[in-house]
C-alpha cells in the first residue's frame, strides 16, 4: 500500500476526454492547436492566468495523444514542502529519511508510459530545478536512499500564470531548465478576451452543477456577464454560477442573484 498524497496528486487515468468548451475564434485556434500538440511528445509549457483552464488543457493533450490509456498525474509543484519533494518526485527507499519504512513509488515512476503536469512550476526550488533537469535529460530517475536508477518514460507537460521566462529573467527559474520544458508554449486567452464563450460556458457549468435540470438565465443576466472583466476566469463564473444557482428561483437566475463583484462589473 502506498502512503498518501492529500494536497498534491490527481490521478485520471481511464477519464472521459476532458471538453475545453467555447467557439470563440480564440478557443478555436486553442482546441486546434491542442490537437496537434497531442500527436507529437514534445514538452509544452501552458501559461495562462488563474482559472484560464491550464488543467483543462493539459489533460486534453494527454487524452488526445498516444498515452491516452497511460496515467495523467498532475503535481502543484508549490504545495510539496521542499524536504520532501525529492521522494515525492523521485521515491524512496526504505530508511531514505526518519520514518520512511516502505519503498514508494514517486510521482515519475506513478506516471510511466504517460504524462506529468507540473503546476505552478516557476515555484520549484533552485535545488529541485537541478533534479529535475537532470532526470529530464537522462530520463532516469534515482530512489532517495536508492543506488540504482530506473528509466522512466513521461512527457512533461508545465504550467505557470506568467510563464517561465518571467523566473529567468528574475534569476528565479534555470535558464537550461527553461530551454527543456519550454519547447512547445500555449497560452491560454483570459475570459475577457473571449466573451462571445460566455452562453456556451454558462450552459456546459450549470448543466454540471444541475444534472438534469432546466436552469436559465434572466435576459439582462448574461450582459452583466459579459461587462465583468473575470479576474478569476472559468473558475470564478463557476462559483458565480454555483452562487446563483442557489438563489434561483423557479430554475430562473435573476440578476440580483448573481452578486458580482461591484468594483470591476
Ligand atoms: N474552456 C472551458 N470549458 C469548460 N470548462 C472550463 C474551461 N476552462 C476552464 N474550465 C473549468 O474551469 C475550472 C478551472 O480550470 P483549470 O483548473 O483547468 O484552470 P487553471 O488555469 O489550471 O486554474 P489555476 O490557475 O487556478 O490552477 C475547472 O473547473 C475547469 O473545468
Ligand atoms: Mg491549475
Amino acid at each position: 500500500m502506498s502512503s498518501p498524497r492529500p494536497h498534491t496528486v490527481t490521478a485520471a487515468g481511464m477519464a472521459p476526454a476532458p471538453q475545453l468548451s467555447g467557439n470563440s475564434l480564440p478557443m478555436q485556434a486553442l482546441r486546434a492547436q491542442i490537437g496537434r500538440i497531442a500527436r507529437c511528445g514534445a514538452p509544452v509549457a501552458i501559461r495562462g492566468e488563474s482559472g484560464t483552464g491550464k488543467e483543462l488543457a493539459a489533460r486534453a493533450i494527454h487524452a488526445q495523444g498516444a498515452r491516452a490509456g497511460f496515467p495523467f498525474i498532475a503535481v502543484n509543484c508549490g504545495a510539496i514542502p521542499e524536504a520532501l519533494m525529492e521522494a515525492e518526485f523521485f521515491g524512496c527507499r526504505p530508511g531514505a529519511y526518519t520514518g520512511a519504512r516502505h519503498e514508494r513509488q514517486g510521482l515519475f515512476q506513478a506516471a510511466h508510459g504517460g504524462s506529468l503536469l507540473l503546476d505552478e512550476v516557476d515555484d520549484l526550488p533552485l535545488a529541485m530545478q537541478v533534479k529535475l533537469l537532470r532526470v529530464l535529460q537522462e530520463r532516469r530517475v534515482r530512489k532517495l536512499g536508492g543506488s540504482a536508477d530506473e528509466a522512466v518514460d513521461v512527457r512533461i507537460l508545465c504550467a505557470s500564470q506568467h510563464g517561465l521566462a518571467r523566473g529567468v529573467a528574475a534569476g528565479t527559474f534555470r535558464q537550461d531548465l527553461f530551454y527543456r520544458l519550454n519547447v512547445i508554449e500555449l497560452a491560454l486567452p483570459p475570459l475577457r478576451e473571449r466573451r462571445g464563450d460566455l452562453q456556451v460556458l454558462c450552459e456546459v457549468i450549470l448543466a454540471r452543477l444541475a444534472p438534469g435540470q432546466a436552469v436559465s438565465l434572466a435576459p439582462p443576466v448574461l450582459a452583466a456577464l459579459a461587462a465583468y472583466a473575470f479576474p478569476g476566469n472559468v473558475r470564478e463564473l463557476e462559483n458565480v454560477l454555483e452562487r446563483a444557482l442557489a438563489f434561483a428561483d423557479g430554475g430562473v437566475i435573476a440578476l440580483d442573484g448573481l452578486a458580482l463583484p461591484s468594483a470591476a462589473g
